[in-house]
């Protein structure tokens, strides 16, 4: 692949309308669940970066008739619980945990055996944390010392169990919901705090039961899902970004429309107001079972804070970028209990410590956090590490530094935001894209 880089300039007030692509998380779920649901299922919104894109081949590649997507439009033929057929080979997942870690799961339930991979920095990913608990279900799941490739033996039949899971998170949590599915007797998921929650209202949108109680989450084999129609609101994640630029850039003023305002994932909101930011939300309104709403901010003066560890897994994807506020925020801001972020697309709190010192920036990496003292960007060249979410966190970087910021390796921004450079010029963004 030729190696693709970004050039951000600095640039005067934000200003303009608009809408950032379908929620990345809620594009999965859309196709796994119409994939495995009785009858059609049309998706309206569909995020088609390559993450989801990986999923939609995964269902393509096990027999379900998928058609598009085309203008965001995806058609699912849904073949049923029992419906998938075994791939012919390998399941490619690309970048994608999310695609990984739902789909070994749905495979861990699935009468033929099936193998799943992935690229450099997906096979460097920890997979323990989904096959200790399939394999207490009864599931045979081989990784190579916890990382992918990983191998499932199908036919097993699975015990719904109790599982009182020991990090927070929305990928194991909906991992082994897939897996209860199919499951004898009651599968139970207990949270040790709040994470994204579109599995549980998915469910509901295919008429799937599910209860939950305080912080547990409970299903059962007994259901079908049924196929429906779901319009995906535009994803936070990616808003994240310009919500940053915008507070950051004097004279700002910018409408999001149409973002997902699940309270699930509000905490880059909740974090950027903390700090001073001036971000209302209007038009609130439900999208299926999602809440959806157009985001309006304005330039604002931030404040360095100490991150609420409650806040954290709201927020989880939207660090890299809350770095680049708290880099320009006046004074110091510090996040602990964010070890997480350690084993994402890349070491995000490694990748952002390093870049922030190469633009000036007094950041000092901790084990489970990061510790900032805001001061002035200046420009220079980054390393992105093949991450999505720190090359655009760095080129929201280079809006707002003395000279511009090179960003290396940004192929990847196509996973979640292809059309990431083409909206943040819409504001007036100064983005340039190279292949060398
Ligand atoms: C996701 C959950 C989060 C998030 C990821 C998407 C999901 O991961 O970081 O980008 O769609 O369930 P964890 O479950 O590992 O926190």
């Amino acid at each position: 692949m030729t190696p693709h880089h970004f050039t951000s300039s600095p640039v005067e007030a934000l200003s303009g309308d608009i809408c950032v692509p379908g929620d990345k998380s809620i594009s999965h779920r859309a196709i796994m669940f119409g994939a495995i649901a009785q009858g059609t299922t049309t998706i309206n919104g569909f995020l088609d970066g390559e993450d989801c894109m990986a999923t939609l081949r995964a269902f393509q590649a096990m027999g379900v008739p998928i058609a598009g997507p085309v203008a965001q439009r995806v058609v699912i033929q849904g073949v049923g619980k029992h419906g998938l057929q075994k791939p012919k080979t390998v399941i490619d997942c690309g970048n994608s945990g999310t695609t990984m870690r739902l789909l070994t799961g749905l495979m861990a339930a699935q009468a033929f055996d099936s193998e799943l991979t992935g690229d450099a920095s997906l096979l460097k990913r920890p997979m323990e944390r989904v096959s200790r608990p399939l394999m207490l279900m009864g599931a045979e799941v081989a990784t190579c010392e916890g990382r992918p490739p990983i191998s499932i033996r199908g036919g097993q039949t699975l015990q719904g169990i109790s599982y009182e899971m020991p990090e927070a998170s929305a990928q194991v949590k909906s991992c082994l919901l897939l897996a209860g599915l199919y499951a004898q007797g009651e599968t139970r998921v207990i949270e040790p705090g709040l994470t994204r929650d579109h599995t549980e209202r998915m469910l509901t949108t295919f008429s799937y039961p599910i209860q939950k109680m305080d912080n547990a989450l409970i299903v059962n084999a007994g259901s079908e899902c049924r196929g429906t129609d779901i319009v995906v609101p535009g994803d936070i994640s990616s808003a994240a970004f310009f919500m940053v630029a915008a507070t950051l850039i004097p004279g700002s003023n910018v409408f999001i429309r149409n973002v997902g305002i699940n309270p699930t994932r509000t905490g880059i909101i909740q974090i950027l107001k903390l700090m001073g930011a001036s971000i209302s939300i209007h038009n609130k309104r439900l999208c299926g079972e999602e809440l959806v709403a157009d985001l309006h901010v304005l330039h604002a003066p931030l404040e360095g804070i100490e991150i609420p560890v409650a806040l954290v897994p709201l927020a989880i994807d939207e660090f890299p970028v809350l770095f680049v506020a708290a880099a320009c925020a006046q004074g110091q801001t510090l996040l602990h209990g964010a070890k997480e972020l350690r084993c994402k697309e890349s070491d995000r709190i490694g990748a952002m410590a390093d870049g922030l010192q190469i633009l000036g920036i007094d950041a000092q990496a901790l084990d489970d956090g990061i510790f900032i003292n805001g001061g002035s960007l200046q420009g220079g060249v980054v390393n992105s590490r093949h991450d999505h979410r720190i090359a655009m966190a760095f080129a929201i970087a280079g809006a707002i530094a003395e000279t511009p910021v090179k960003i290396l390796d940004c192929a990847n921004v196509a996973t979640s935001f292809p059309a990431f450079v083409k909206t943040a010029n819409k504001l007036h963004m100064a983005i340039q894209e190279i292949d060398e």
